[in-house]
């Protein structure tokens, strides 16, 4: 029994180094109870026999990849994550973004909507919503789902209008949702001006003339090299002096496109295009 569970832990080492070589997906370090867990239930669903079998799948069909991809696909988020970030958006970045005639934002990753909704918000309160077309895209096409409806439940809505107030919201954040028994759904008037489609950041096409990316949290399993294809996609999409804000843990310093960026704001991960 315990020799078993030893060969399958170093299939799943070599799983885990296959998706790496073949995509740049990097879950090696990932935490190993979770990924054994979503590996063994792609296996029990897909019917084959061991995983060194599925990992011979994995390499030869693109599809099949996909599904495994989001498997692993984490869609943690929540409204003004890192308030100091939002704060920092309010203060410094969006009195920037005042001057342009025309704001063209794009969520890159954005999961199930949240950190797209706490923009909007921003937007509202600086006046400059009516001016402004959001982007909000990820490969997850079930989050997406999500995302476009804008309904959460109201146990987080609680730690949402702390985020909200700690990011300098002086309104009132039950002004932004209905409520409507143990969920909240967030206003049509923050939804109009929002685009939400499946765009997958690896394999699509870049989005032109944008002023501000958020691409938050989503490429800490990204290797290197995946991750220098993204911010070159990002300098593509960006305008002159357009901003791109990245995850607490995430950086551009080590990219080989770092050049063509200035630190805006170097601890909120705020930076600009040279
Ligand atoms: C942890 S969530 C981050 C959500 C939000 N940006 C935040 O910071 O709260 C990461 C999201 O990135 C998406 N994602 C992962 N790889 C992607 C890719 N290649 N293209 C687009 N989205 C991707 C996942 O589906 C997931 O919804």
């Amino acid at each position: 029994m315990e020799e078993k569970s030893a060969a399958i832990d170093i299939e799943i080492k070599l799983f885990l180094e296959a998706i790496y070589l073949k995509s740049g997906y990097d879950f090696r370090e990932y935490a190993p109870e979770s990924v054994k867990r979503r590996i063994l239930r792609r296996l029990a669903f897909s019917g084959f026999e061991n995983i060194s079998a599925m990992q011979h799948r994995v390499l030869n069909d693109n599809h099949f990849l996909e599904l495994l991809l989001q498997d692993f696909s984490i869609n943690v988020t929540q409204m003004f994550r890192d308030a100091s970030f939002y704060k920092a958006l309010r203060k410094s970045v969006l009195p920037v973004l005042k001057e342009k005639p025309f704001i063209k934002i794009w969520h890159a990753g954005c999961s199930t909507g949240e950190e797209v909704y706490s923009m909007a918000i921003l937007l509202k309160e600086k006046d400059l919503y009516e001016n402004s077309r959001i982007y909000a895209t990820d490969s997850n096409i079930d989050v997406i789902h999500k995302a476009k409806k804008g309904i959460y439940s109201l146990d987080r809505i609680k730690e949402y209008t702390a985020g909200y107030q700690r990011a300098g919201g002086k309104g009132s954040f039950a002004d932004y949702y209905t409520a409507s028994y143990d969920m909240a759904i967030m206003n049509n008037n923050l939804k109009k001006n929002i685009i939400f489609s499946d765009h997958n950041l690896v394999t699509d096409f870049s989005f032109g003339e944008m002023d501000l990316i958020m691409c938050r949290n989503v490429m800490i399993y990204f290797s290197m090299e995946l991750q220098n294809k993204v911010i070159s996609l990002f300098l593509t999409s960006l305008k002159k002096g357009g901003f791109l804000c990245l995850g607490a843990k995430e950086t551009i310093a080590f990219s080989s496109y770092s050049e063509y960026f200035e630190n805006f704001m170097k601890k909120e991960k705020i930076f600009m295009k040279k």
